[in-house]
């Protein structure tokens, strides 16, 4: 049984297979539908925040595959506090055949999938989003006829988004930049996975303070909030810190060529990204979004399959 929760733990060879398989279910959808590869089958949706892609990609995704899918919002289950995490895992087992989960602390999915008996999928924790890296790059694969040696440049907050492209791309052997303010970077044990990952694949991790030297030549320039969820409190501070950092058609004229523009959403328009950029001719950020069920459907059919 295999879970997703970091893509630490799926080789570059693993990410292929799930991108290839994510492709084909996506043409298939297009003409007219995928087989029911999941008929009878159910997955728990368990959410302590927010979502709309991730909800809506994961439900809609079942559907399509001949499954159900059924949600948990943040006040029902208590992870932790109306009930231990062991005793969750191991009563919905008994009812599911897969669990996803969107979580605070990353432990907490990292223990669910301890103890549970079906796959877990990690829907976002505070340092990983394994689907939304697995979407972006299948994104990036379409939009820039592949992901060996493209460089993709990360402009904000070194955060999960961040952590799981990183990890996506550098494994499919593309030169992966961040450039963050001082204190919003990796920390060191990220960076040397990455640089660890990077003299495996061939690709390279560069890590900068300079947005608009990061930029230069990039094929891709990704961004996502300076305010994750569970940092509203900083949030005064953070934006303080990011000055600089937003994308707009300044930092874009600075790459050269014609780099396209990524974002996970939800976007805060007028912070990290203006509406010009986002809306641009450049931008690509609905097709990550709509990646997001096309490449989960791959996950959910090796997973549960
Ligand atoms: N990108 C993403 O995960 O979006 P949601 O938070 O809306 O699920
Ligand atoms: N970094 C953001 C991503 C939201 C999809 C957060 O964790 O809130």
């Amino acid at each position: 049984m295999q879970h997703f929760i970091d893509l630490d733990d799926w080789s570059g060879d693993a990410i292929r297979d799930l991108l290839t398989l994510a492709s084909r279910l996506k043409a298939e959808q297009k003409q007219g539908g995928t087989a029911p590869l999941l008929q009878g089958k159910h997955l728990a949706l368990i959410f302590e925040k927010p979502s709309l892609r991730t909800r809506v990609s994961f439900e809609v995704g079942m559907s399509q595959l001949g499954g159900t899918a059924l949600r948990i919002g943040p006040d029902e289950i208590g992870m932790g506090t109306r009930e231990s995490i062991p005793d969750i895992a191991r009563a919905m087992s008994r009812y599911v055949d897969g669990i996803m989960a969107r979580v605070f602390g990353h432990e907490k999915v990292v223990e669910l999938a301890r103890w549970a008996t079906v796959p877990v999928i990690n829907g976002l924790s505070a340092t990983h989003h394994p689907c939304q890296g697995l979407a972006d790059a299948m994104t990036i694969m379409e939009h820039c006829g592949g992901v060996q040696d493209r460089r993709v440049v990360f402009v904000g907050d070194a955060n999960n988004v961040a952590r799981s492209l990183g990890q996506a791309v550098i494994r499919l052997g593309a030169h992966f930049a961040v450039a963050s303010p001082p204190g919003y970077g990796f920390d060191e044990e990220v960076l040397t996975c990455l640089d660890n990952d990077a003299k495996a694949s061939g690709g390279s991790l560069e890590v900068l303070y300079d947005p608009l030297e990061a930029v230069r030549g990039a094929d891709v320039i990704y961004t996502d909030t300076w305010v994750s969820m569970g940092q509203e409190a900083e949030a005064a501070q953070r934006i303080k810190a990011f000055d600089g950092y937003q994308v707009n058609a300044e930092m874009l004229a600075k790459a050269g060529g014609a780099p396209k523009v990524m974002h996970c959403l939800p976007a805060h328009r007028g912070q990290e990204i203006t509406d010009e950029v986002a809306d641009g001719a450049n931008s690509v950020i609905f097709d990550q979004a709509e990646n997001r069920l096309h490449a989960q459907k791959a996950i959910l059919v090796r997973l549960l399959g």
